[in-house]
């Protein structure tokens, strides 16, 4: 038999319909448009990742839904996850899939977009620190309400999440590759990413009693980012030659340099934003990146202290006085004013190419000297 696509008849939990247009296709499915349903869509499995084998997770994940209601905004809807509300099948009864909210993704961009400054500007994405408070926040959130029933995302990293532009609400997608609670049982996730796992599953396997330390290290990476600059927290300079080249390897090693304490191996990047943070929040991240995994931020902490941040009533963040652009933190001086001025510096000084060798313009060599130490 075909596999199911266009045009094809499908049964949506009891109801009889049929598939509209496709939409995109990705590793495990294709997702189309459901004409009798304009604000769902349907994933449907390829025949070749066996279908049947995500029959149980697809129905833990129908009976364990993650509170998190649609926001509304300006008039317009924003679906936070796109979580499964059905099961699909074909006119034979076999699982081939499940509905699920739509989701306008084209309104959407990476949260990795936003990270690099001089990237985000280009893209026309936001770079004031009050907008990536605000992503930060959200996220938190969204990882919150997954969390409180007990699923996990583990492969957590800047470029699987997405976000409204218009909103900085969090979209979150392909839900069913996360690790799933079911009733007495877990469905796993299959894969994570060495520069976002933390350093106990640098040395050890990821297992199932660890995958909530473990979205909880990834989640305070991808906050650390987006508060500073889009530096990765275990980037710096290397105090001695024995500290591992790799981001993997120096999380296994917790060469860490921007604790309140400073770190022995490693001196932070030059331009970090650390220094300039609240020490609320800098604590935060030295629980994240200490050696006690069990005093990691919950997802649910880090999104009640970062909330504040992201209200402007609550005047915890300005803007700056010198720089209308810039906002920096109530009672701080302002991180892009010192990183403004210390890359202006690096680009002056910098010994001069001929312009054959470097086609990049002065400040963007400069900044990425700075920035890949
Ligand atoms: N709820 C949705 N509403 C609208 N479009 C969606 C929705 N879910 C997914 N899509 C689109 O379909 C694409 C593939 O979906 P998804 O990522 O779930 O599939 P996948 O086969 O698991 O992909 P991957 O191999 O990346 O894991 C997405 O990148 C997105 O463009
Ligand atoms: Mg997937």
């Amino acid at each position: 038999m075909s596999s199911p696509s266009t045009g094809s008849r499908i049964q949506i939990g009891p109801r009889p319909s049929r598939l509209g247009p496709l939409i995109k296709s990705g590793g495990a499915g294709s997702v189309y448009l459901l004409p009798d349903y304009p604000d769902s869509v349907a994933k449907i499995y390829h025949a070749r990742v066996d279908p049947p084998s995500y029959t149980d997770r697809v129905e833990a994940m129908l009976q364990l839904r993650p509170k998190l209601p649609d926001q509304l905004e300006g008039g317009k809807r924003y679906v936070q996850i796109a979580w499964p509300d059905a099961v699909v099948r074909d006119e034979r009864g076999r699982f081939i899939g499940f509905t699920m909210p739509a989701l306008d993704v084209d309104s959407t961009s990476e949260v990795e977009q936003v990270l690099q400054e001089r990237q985000a500007r280009a893209a026309g994405l936001p770079v004031g620190l009050g907008h990536k408070v605000t992503l930060a926040a959200n996220l938190a959130s969204v990882l919150a309400a997954l969390h409180a029933q007990h699923h996990y995302v583990v492969d957590l990293k800047p470029v699987n999440l997405r976000f409204y532009r218009a909103s900085l609400y969090i979209a979150l997608l392909d839900c069913d590759g996360f690790s799933i609670q079911g009733l007495g049982r877990r469905f796993h996730a299959p894969q994570f990413t060495p520069d976002y796992l933390a350093p106990e599953y640098q040395v050890h396997t990821l297992t199932e009693a660890g995958e909530e330390t473990q979205d909880r290290f990834a989640l305070a990476v991808v906050i650390f980012q987006l508060l500073n600059f889009g530096i990765h927290p275990y980037s710096g300079r290397p105090k001695h030659d024995r500290v591992p080249t790799d981001v993997p390897g120096r999380i296994r090693e917790r060469c860490y340099a921007y604790g309140r304490r400073g770190n022995a191996a490693m001196e932070p990047n030059p331009v970090s934003a650390h220094a300039m943070m609240p020490v609320q929040l800098r604590d935060l991240f030295d629980r994240a990146f200490g050696q006690t995994p069990a005093a990691r931020p919950s997802s649910a902490e880090w999104g009640d202290a970062l909330r504040a941040y992201a209200q402007p009533s609550r005047g915890l963040i300005v803007v700056c006085a010198k720089h209308r652009e810039h906002q920096h933190y109530a009672g701080q001086s302002c991180a892009s004013c010192m990183r403004q001025e210390l890359l202006t510096r690096t680009a002056r000084n910098a010994v001069p190419r001929p312009k054959t060798v470097s086609p990049l313009p002065p400040i963007w060599t400069a900044a990425t000297r700075v920035q890949l130490q």
